[in-house]
């Protein structure tokens, strides 16, 4: 629900203070977040994971920097296509999951800006993205049905590297780790949506509130 994206985007945006180096992400979440940044008329300085974001963020006035030239990220704020409250996420839905990883890599903290309809008690309804060379398509298929994995390429789409993505279903996951070091492990594949205990928190709007992930109990 947009109204409870932009929420947890709001959330999201008030933990950046000046001099911050920000991870930008992509999606309709992050689209929410890059207008937050814009009216908060905060000096920090973006690090853009699509050229999607990068566009949308030079047209609100948010200055980019290139990741090679930034000695860390502070904060990067991105949206998820499934999230489990221990916080595994499945991302790539926008075809932005291997530059909207290595930006994660390299920040301190990942914070995710959710509707309540990313959350699962078990990651493997939404089917894994899976970015792969070109040349080694039908390799890295037959891989994934070999793991039992049923997938199909997503028609029409190209990456920012140029590459290809699979969608695989391997229904529900039971450990994201494993499977995410096993797909890492296939020649051809460059990476993959399986994002294993990297974020630090999640905001997900609730129907006009906000819960934070991991929850607190008690007091
Ligand atoms: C982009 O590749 C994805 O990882 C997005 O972050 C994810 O699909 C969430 O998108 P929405 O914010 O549009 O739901």
């Amino acid at each position: 629900m947009d109204k409870d994206k932009e929420l947890a985007a709001e959330a999201a945006v008030a933990l950046l203070s000046n001099g911050m180096t920000i991870g930008l992400g992509t999606g309709s979440t992050a689209k929410f977040a890059l207008r937050a940044i814009a009216r908060r008329k905060l000096d920090i300085r973006g690090v853009p994971t699509s050229r999607q974001t990068a566009e949308l963020a030079t047209a609100l006035g948010i200055p980019l920097a290139d990741i090679n030239q930034v000695p860390h990220i502070d904060i990067t704020l991105d949206g998820a296509d499934e999230f489990t409250p221990s916080l595994d996420l499945i991302k790539g839905g926008g075809a932005a999951l291997l530059h909207e990883k290595i930006v994660a890599v390299r920040s301190r903290l990942l914070v995710i800006m959710t509707d309540a309809s990313k959350l699962v008690t078990q990651l493997g309804k939404f089917r894994v993205p899976v970015e792969v060379i070109p040349f080694a398509v039908r390799y890295v298929e037959e891989q994934l049905a070999g793991m039992g994995a049923s997938c199909s390429v997503r028609p029409g789409v190209v990456t920012d590297e140029g590459n290809a993505v699979l969608d695989a279903d391997f229904g529900l996951i039971a450990d994201p780790a494993a499977l995410g070091a096993r797909l890492k492990g296939i020649t051809g594949v460059v990476e993959h949506g399986i994002f294993p205990g990297m974020a630090a928190m999640v905001f997900m709007g609730d129907n006009g509130t906000i819960k934070r992930f991991p929850q607190v109990s008690g007091g």
